[in-house]
């Protein structure tokens, strides 16, 4: 049972970075990539222009309004897709050299495969695109990032089903054509070791598949469709990647790659058992979809324990997948200690008194703030991964919306999170790991998810009635930052 895997969650080990005032862009390699984060569904909004097709998520958050923490959706958003050229504006004056953005599936092939291009869809990001490389801004481009087109959900049951690896391979090939010229860095899935489990083990994204005693539904099986959906999903990750190597990169000379959401795991204590439950902890998390891209196959640990309800690739597709990724992107927010649930009786919480040390929590309350995970997590995927570049996709603070105003902008905290994670994240790269470039999420304020608009990321403020972004202290830190000087509107 993967509850009993690992390892409980136990309390997280925070310590602000001491003496990170100082730091600058000159503490990273030349040509480093820094810039921000954000995804289609998050800020796009236009949710039915241009005959843009219902994806997963429109179709989720106007029939199950009750599972967002708001009751809102993406429907408007940050109104983006009308408003790009200011957002091109507001990073080209942040000083960032990239922005890492998705497409959305449903404006590019509003009914999947079948229904055909939506030409004004491919418009829409050419001018997008367009307007970033015009101020040296290069677009890092996610394929996938959360939302598929209402129709496959339909017509595949999503990741479920076999079918949708066509579907994506097909997507994955009209982003290569109309955008390869111009886009250098592409990654297939974003979180997909998340989005998984969120849909079919706990059943809290769309299709909200689950079984007790991991989610409160009673369709599917979270034992076992969160493997086969993952299972779809590294083969259509392994069958774009194969096609934009053969077909694609030698002419347009970009790089293709995953990204992973990563926490880091460190042991309780130092007993055999917690440093085990660590190791698995690693192995459910990130050496699921990473092992089998770099090794043709799923972990020893998951192996094991999951046994039968773990599928199994063919001697083709072990070949298939190890079509080698160019660089391995990683969202890391936060770090948990883990304890042993197999060997040892686990109450959780337990711990929480001994271990809550230095805790600063966010507003995500399972978000704590721990700067030396990054460099942990970092050096732990470089020296699995054979040095493979590393890009940190996304890192960021979070505020709750019911916080005033007044703290909302002069978000200190936020300005103390970055400075003390790119202090680990230089000195991972001083230890030698390779590692290309950050993100921070997010550009602005946007749709968290279930969340809704109650959890607040942005270096940007928005005001959701008019529009208006309103730069954070931390936008004009960033900006002082990377260019030396923190003149913000
Ligand atoms: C993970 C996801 O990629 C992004 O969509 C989300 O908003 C942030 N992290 C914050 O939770």
């Amino acid at each position: 049972v993967t509850t009993r895997i690992a390892v409980v969650v136990v309390a997280a080990l925070a310590v602000l970075a001491p003496g990170a005032r100082g730091l600058g862009r000159d503490d990273f390699p030349p040509g480093f990539f820094f810039g921000a984060a954000t995804s289609a569904y998050q800020i796009e909004g236009a949710y039915l222009d241009d005959n843009k097709g219902l994806n997963n998520w429109d179709v989720f958050t106007h029939t199950q309004a009750e599972r967002i923490s708001d009751r809102r959706n993406g429907d408007v958003a940050d109104d983006h897709y009308h408003r790009y050229t200011e957002d091109v504006e507001i990073l080209h004056n942040l000083g960032v050299n990239s922005y890492r953005f998705s497409i959305s599936w449903a404006r590019i092939l509003p009914r999947g495969r079948l229904g055909g291009v939506n030409s004004a869809g491919i418009a829409f990001y050419n001018r997008l695109i367009n307007a970033l490389l015009q101020k040296g801004i290069q677009p890092f481009v996610t394929l996938n990032h959360f939302d598929i087109p209402h129709e496959l959900e339909i017509r595949y049951g999503g990741w479920l089903g076999v079918g949708i690896r066509e579907e994506f391979g097909y997507y994955s090939d009209v982003c290569f054509k109309a955008f390869g010229d111009r886009v250098r860095f592409w990654t297939t899935f974003n979180e997909p070791n998340l989005f998984t489990r969120f849909q079919f083990m706990l059943g809290v994204y769309p299709p909200n598949r689950c079984s007790p005693p991991f989610g409160s539904c009673n369709s599917g099986d979270s034992r076992r469709e969160p493997y086969t959906a993952a299972h779809n999903i590294l083969l259509s990750h392994a069958a774009a990647v194969h096609n934009y190597k053969t077909n694609y990169q030698s002419k347009q000379g970009g790089s293709i790659g995953i990204v992973i959401a990563m926490k880091w795991y460190e042991p309780l204590t130092n007993s055999t058992e917690d440093v085990r439950a660590a190791r698995r902890a690693l192995a459910f998390e990130v050496d699921w979809f990473l092992d089998p891209i770099f090794f043709g196959e799923y972990p020893r640990e998951m192996r094991e324990i999951l046994s039968s309800n773990l599928p199994t690739f063919t001697p083709e597709e072990k070949k298939l997948l190890q079509n080698k990724v160019d660089f391995i992107g990683i969202n890391q927010y936060t770090a948990i200690y883990a304890k042993d649930c197999i060997y040892s009786p686990c109450a959780l919480n337990t711990y929480e008194g001994n271990a809550l040390v230095y805790t600063t929590g966010t507003a995500f309350s399972a978000y704590f703030v721990v700067p030396e995970g990054i460099e942990s997590a970092v050096m732990y995927v470089n020296g699995r991964y054979k040095d493979t570049t590393i890009y940190i996709t996304e890192n960021g603070y979070s505020q709750h919306s019911d916080t005033n105003m007044e703290d909302l902008i002069n978000d200190v905290e936020r300005v103390n999170y970055l400075q003390g994670y790119l202090k680990y994240l230089s000195s991972a790269v001083r230890k030698g790991a390779n590692v290309g470039g950050y993100f921070t999420w997010s550009l602005v304020d946007n749709f968290e998810w279930t969340f809704g608009y109650t959890i607040k990321f942005g270096l940007y403020h928005v005001d959701f009635d008019t529009q208006e972004r309103i730069p954070k202290m931390s936008a004009k830190w960033y900006r002082d930052f990377l260019t030396g000087s923190s003149l913000l509107d």
